[in-house]
């Protein structure tokens, strides 16, 4: 028999026998590697976020708003910096998470590591392939299709480890989030081969690594709505039920939240981008009645460890969803609307999934990567408000500007970019110097969770 700490929040010493101890060390050290695997996908997609996606568009922005006019630079750069902003910031995040917590969430039996470790290979290099075959257009003709099939390849392996894995278990029934999920991880895999087809078409016919524009504008709806939105319903629905004290999910309504936005990607992929975005609209709204956001929350919010300020920025981004749903339908109805076209995407991947990234992911990543507490929730709050306020002056501005509504708003969008620089730069330093310093309860397998 040997004493063993369960943690410092619990300093009895509890006497375990030996199986039992070298099962909870076994526990206790894939634990910390999955924690240090979280941290590797963390820290990368903070990297693609910080320069090749953010730093490109602020300087694609201040270019813009020099020459005033939208079309003045290359769509390679942009392509490139919505890239690494989609796929290497955000889509890095969800596949850590994904390999964090989903195996965990639905009690599946554990995976070999090296396919996490492999995935994330595959991943960045596909990735930053892309961003430097449309930088530089240097043999792009094989670079731009080798990392679309290393970001699939990648992804494929990161599919078979966590979702085809059986239960360690009696088999539990799936719960409605699990649905929005799958839907979500399914517009991953579409984006991807679509990405595939056109990187081979563009090498084999064009003359330009670009998208040609009406296929980028519809590849977007699929890989933003198709894809990362409905990934942020599913995990809104587990999580922010506890985390915000709301009342409880109404479960019949988020199938067809689903349903609305499907149909709504599938048919604004199919050029018909009114129809589409009233669809997409609709499923928004859905989704919003379904988990509750505006309604009286039912207990208090789970705020500890983070600014008390949590659940008015998680409902402020959902407010910015529905106006980036509603920005889509009025541009769909213009003939020439790249100012709305531009304000719609930027409400919705800056104001709503960038939003959500901050909040939730203050939240719960110090304590999945190794039972941490966030540096600063005050910090928090500042890079939230900054956020926020940089994404109003931008989506105001640009279509005020890029529409020639209003001169003096081609002024404005650099500081609003300089704004939302600086919120996205305190967001890495918080969540790097909360990595840095030291887990705040041991390990163990009684203080393992994923909430
Ligand atoms: C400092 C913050 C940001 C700035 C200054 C910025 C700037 C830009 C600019 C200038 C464009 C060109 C089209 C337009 O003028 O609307 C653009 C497009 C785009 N941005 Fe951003 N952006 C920022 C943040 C983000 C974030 C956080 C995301 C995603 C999470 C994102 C995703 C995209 C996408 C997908 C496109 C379209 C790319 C394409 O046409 O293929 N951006 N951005």
């Amino acid at each position: 028999m040997t004493p063993t700490m369960q943690s410092t929040n619990n300093p009895r010493p509890v006497w375990l026998d030996d199986k039992t101890k070298s099962i909870m060390d076994r526990a206790i050290a894939r634990e910390q590697s999955l924690s240090r695997l979280l941290m590797t996908y963390i820290v990368t997609g903070l990297i693609f976020m910080l320069l090749p996606g953010t730093f490109l568009g602020v300087w694609n922005l201040i270019k813009i708003s020099g020459r005033e006019a939208a079309d003045s630079i290359s769509p390679a750069w942009i392509q490139a910096h919505g890239h690494a902003q989609l796929f290497g910031w955000v889509g890095t995040f969800i596949l850590g998470i994904g390999f964090y917590s989903i195996p965990k969430l639905r009690k599946l039996k554990p995976f070999a590591l090296w396919s996490a470790w492999l995935t994330w290979a595959l991943w960045v290099a596909g990735v930053t392939l892309r961003w430097f075959s449309n930088i530089y257009p240097w043999h792009w003709r094989i670079a731009l299709p080798l990392s679309a099939t290393l970001e699939l390849v990648a992804f494929l392996i990161f599919f078979q480890s966590v979702a085809t894995h059986r239960s360690s278990g009696p088999a539990k029934p799936f719960e409605p989030w699990i649905f929005v999920v799958i839907a979500a991880t399914v517009g991953l895999l579409a984006s991807l081969v679509l990405n595939l087809g056109a990187s081979f078409q563009l090498a084999l016919n064009a003359d330009s690594p670009a998208f040609p524009h009406l296929f980028d504008q519809r590849y977007l709806i699929v890989s933003t709505w198709g894809f990362i939105v409905p990934m942020i319903w599913g995990f809104s629905a587990r999580w922010l039920q506890v985390f915000m004290g709301l009342r409880p999910l109404r479960k019949s309504l988020l199938p067809f939240a689903l349903a609305f936005n499907t149909l709504g990607v599938i048919v604004a992929f199919l050029d018909y981008f009114l129809l589409g975005g009233i669809l997409l609209l609709a499923g928004a709204a859905i989704a919003v009645a379904a988990i509750r956001f505006f309604e009286p929350a039912a207990k208090p919010a789970k705020i500890i460890n983070v600014h008390r300020s949590f659940p008015v920025f998680i409902r402020i981004a959902y407010a910015w969803m529905l106006i980036a749903a509603a920005l889509g339908i009025w541009a769909a109805r213009v003939r020439e609307a790249p100012g709305i076209w531009g304000a719609s995407r930027h409400a919705l991947t800056v104001g709503f999934i960038a939003a959500m990234i901050f909040c939730v992911g203050q939240r719960i990543l110090p304590s999945f990567c190794g039972m941490r507490v966030l540096w600063s929730p005050k910090l928090m709050f500042i890079m939230l408000f900054l956020l926020m306020t940089g994404c109003t002056l931008r989506v105001a501005s640009e279509i005020l500007a890029y529409q020639n509504y209003a001169a003096w708003a081609w002024y404005i969008l650099p500081i609003s970019a300089l704004i939302e620089l600086t919120a996205v730069a305190l967001f890495a330093v918080n969540l790097i110097v909360t990595f840095a310093g030291p887990p705040v309860v041991v390990p163990s397998p009684l203080t393992m969770t994923t909430e």
